[in-house]
């Protein structure tokens, strides 16, 4: 954060962008920005209008039963619709869709009538195993094009897919599963990852395996020259190349409601109990298409690369729904960024001259580390515009970004958003709004930003707040609307909607995030809320109590650090911590693991009894100590910093 506060250069768009791009300069955005808050209703049925619906809407926005908002109320449309079947009926369909590149060099091209085709198949597949509007469906998958393909057919039939990020562990598949009462898992015998075949079906089995509600588990087979050792359970588990063979090629697509629900994705929040955001059809098609269609400022002859995974909400709104839905080529790729040497990505923009590339600062971070000489002689001319997601990104990468991958000609988005917000919230729209290094800029359209304190009152640094409703927002949180009221519309009064970070606006207007202000920490851009280990740790039967802490982290962004107390008499040694690791993988997956996990005889507490984070994060940072004095017992905080510094 301390760079952050100093930073004031700003770059430009070259005038060369600017003239090509869909809103070219400063005015033309606010002129376009001040219509959509004056007239949110004529911005957002005009943006609508270039998408296909069966039925348009009777109202625009419907916000008589707030914090419970439609949109496009009465209208009827189809997500894969507008992703697959608008364009090959304009004439689009040889066009491809999707390069695809395995993590072992292996490639695959779909056009989008290739992938209509796959999409249709599959969806019948899915109706000829009773699946039926509604049903929860849940996909664990590596980055391959049945990834997407399953996305879309349940899209298109109006099941509902709920995607687990492949890198969780089987008691996450389960967690989510049951609250969901998925009744499909779709998944694959196993995945490229560092060279090293992630052996995913297992991990299925054994997290469904206490899941009644699981009837059926449809396998892809991507491990043909790695045969994984992957059993099939009789009258549970099929093939997906067996079930593709045996169906029709065409699957209309089914006329959804405005509000029916089109997907869950679970996101971490302050309790250990991830929860299961919703979003439904309409509105978050709108938003997803026109977010692409300007924040990346698509042209029909782009190759757009988004670096991640479809597990995450990046990869939903900007791999398969709004990128799809504007028509344009896309790079999607499996595998680690440094197989089998540090020059993958680089190589893959050469080879398939990708001309938009969206990544995390933390992939930003580790190419800086890796060195220059992975960069250097690899042909990155094709690129024209280059974008950020997930966390604050410090103004060195920034700069590293800017003229080591983007040649100083490329503007950079950096884009602030959320799972709840389904898109682009705070972005510069390209070729309009000059960037600052690390900052997220201005608004969105149709997006109101505010920066408030604890009582509403507007301020230059405070807690982010968002006064409009917006078309991508969550729809509610699954089987909890009450939770979904006290967590994002209580804050004030249900005025503004309360995404969780800290905000500062600069003398220009421009807003900067300054990370979150619960207790969610981002580490390598993946959400990860401290509770959800606490709860991990304290399943250990020599565990008392434990408190995870974020700190920044070089690389990641941010790291966990994990206090721990053991019960009496118990041992604390290494064989302790190897075994809690194992719990978190075991419980919520490796990309969780701690940095650090220390043993003390208590944690530092108020006179109530309530854990005092503040000290233990300034312990985690090396800080000096804040004010101990209300603590109940001093000692356990110097005994704790001893500890920490001694390593
Ligand atoms: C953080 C990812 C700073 C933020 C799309 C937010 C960012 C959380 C940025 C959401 C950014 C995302 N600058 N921070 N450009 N983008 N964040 O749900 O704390 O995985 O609340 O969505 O990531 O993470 P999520």
């Amino acid at each position: 954060m301390e760079s952050v506060s100093h930073e004031n250069r700003l770059f430009a768009p070259t005038s060369e962008f600017a003239q090509k791009a869909a809103v070219s300069g400063m005015d033309a955005y606010r002129a376009m920005y001040e219509k959509s808050i004056q007239d949110p209703e004529g911005f957002w049925a005009e943006a609508a209008e270039e998408l296909h619906w069966f039925k348009k809407w009777d109202t625009v926005l419907d916000d008589s039963n707030a914090p419970f908002f439609k949109w496009y109320d009465g209208s009827r449309t189809n997500l894969s619709y507008n992703c697959l079947d608008r364009h090959v009926a304009e004439g689009r369909g040889d066009k491809v869709a999707i390069h695809w590149e395995g993590e072992p060099g292996d490639t695959r091209d779909l056009t989008y009538s290739q992938m209509l085709l796959e999409v249709s198949r599959f969806a019948n597949v899915l109706k000829a195993r009773g699946v039926s509007k509604g049903d929860r469906i849940a996909i664990y998958l590596p980055m391959v094009p049945e990834l997407a393909i399953a996305v879309l057919a349940c899209a298109r039939i109006g099941a509902v897919h709920s995607v687990i990020f492949a890198g969780f562990s089987a008691d996450s598949i389960r967690d989510r599963v049951l609250d969901s009462e998925t009744c499909m898992v779709i998944t694959a015998d196993g995945g490229y990852r560092r060279g090293k075949m992630l052996e995913l079906k297992k991990i299925v089995d054994e997290g469904v395996e206490t899941c009644a509600c699981v009837k059926d588990v449809i396998v892809v087979k991507r491990g043909e020259d790695h045969p994984v050792d992957c059993s099939m359970v009789a009258g549970r588990d099929s093939w997906y190349h067996d079930l593709v063979a045996d169906v029709s090629d065409e699957c209309p697509a089914e006329e959804m409601e405005a509000e029916d629900l089109l997907f869950l994705l679970y996101t971490s929040g302050t309790t250990g109990k991830p929860k299961g955001i919703m979003h439904t059809t309409a509105g978050y098609q709108v938003f997803s298409y026109l977010t692409s269609k300007y924040v990346f400022d698509l042209k029909q002859e782009d190759v757009y690369w988004c670096t991640a995974d479809v597990g995450w909400i990046t990869g939903h709104t900007y791999i398969v729904y709004g990128i799809m839905q504007n028509g344009v080529t896309q790079v999607m790729y499996e595998g680690a960024p440094n197989h089998p040497d540090e020059g993958r990505f680089w190589e893959i923009v050469e080879k398939y001259k990708v001309s938009i590339f969206y990544t995390a600062p933390t992939a930003i971070r580790a190419f800086m580390k890796w060195g220059d000489q992975w960069v250097d002689g690899r042909d990155l001319s094709s690129l024209r515009l280059l974008g950020t997601v997930g966390e604050p990104i410090n103004p060195e990468a920034w700069m590293w970004y800017h003229s080591k991958i983007g040649g100083e000609r490329c503007p950079i988005v950096d884009t602030w958003w959320q799972t709840e917000t389904g898109g682009h919230m705070l972005t510069p729209i390209p070729g309009a709004v000059p960037t600052k290094p690390g900052c997220a800029t201005l608004p969105f359209f149709g997006v109101e930003p505010a920066i408030l304190t604890d009582d509403a009152k507007e301020v230059d640094a405070g807690i982010l707040a968002i006064k409009k409703p917006w078309p991508g927002m969550l729809r509610g949180i699954y089987g909890d609307p009450q939770r979904f009221k006290d967590t994002y519309w209580c804050k004030w009064d249900g005025q503004y909607y309360f995404p969780g970070d800290g905000a500062r606006r600069d003398e220009d207007g421009y807003i900067w995030i300054l990370g979150r202000v619960d207790d969610v920490v981002n580490v390598s851009g993946h959400r990860i809320g401290t509770a959800e280990l606490e709860s991990v740790f304290v399943e250990h039967k020599d565990v008392a109590e434990s408190a995870v802490v974020g700190v920044p982290h070089e690389i990641k962004g941010q790291g966990l650090i994990a206090f721990v107390t053991v019960i009496d008499g118990r041992d604390h040694d290494d064989h302790l911590r190897k075994e809690l690791v194992t719990m978190i993988d075991k419980g919520i997956g490796k990309f969780a693991r701690p940095e650090r996990i220390l043993f003390s005889s208590d944690l530092p507490k108020t006179r109530s009894g309530k854990i005092m984070r503040r000290l233990l994060r300034d312990i985690a940072e090396g800080k000096e100590l804040g004010n101990t004095t209300t603590l109940a017992d001093p000692s356990v905080v110097e005994e704790l910093q001893q500890q920490y510094l001694n390593g």
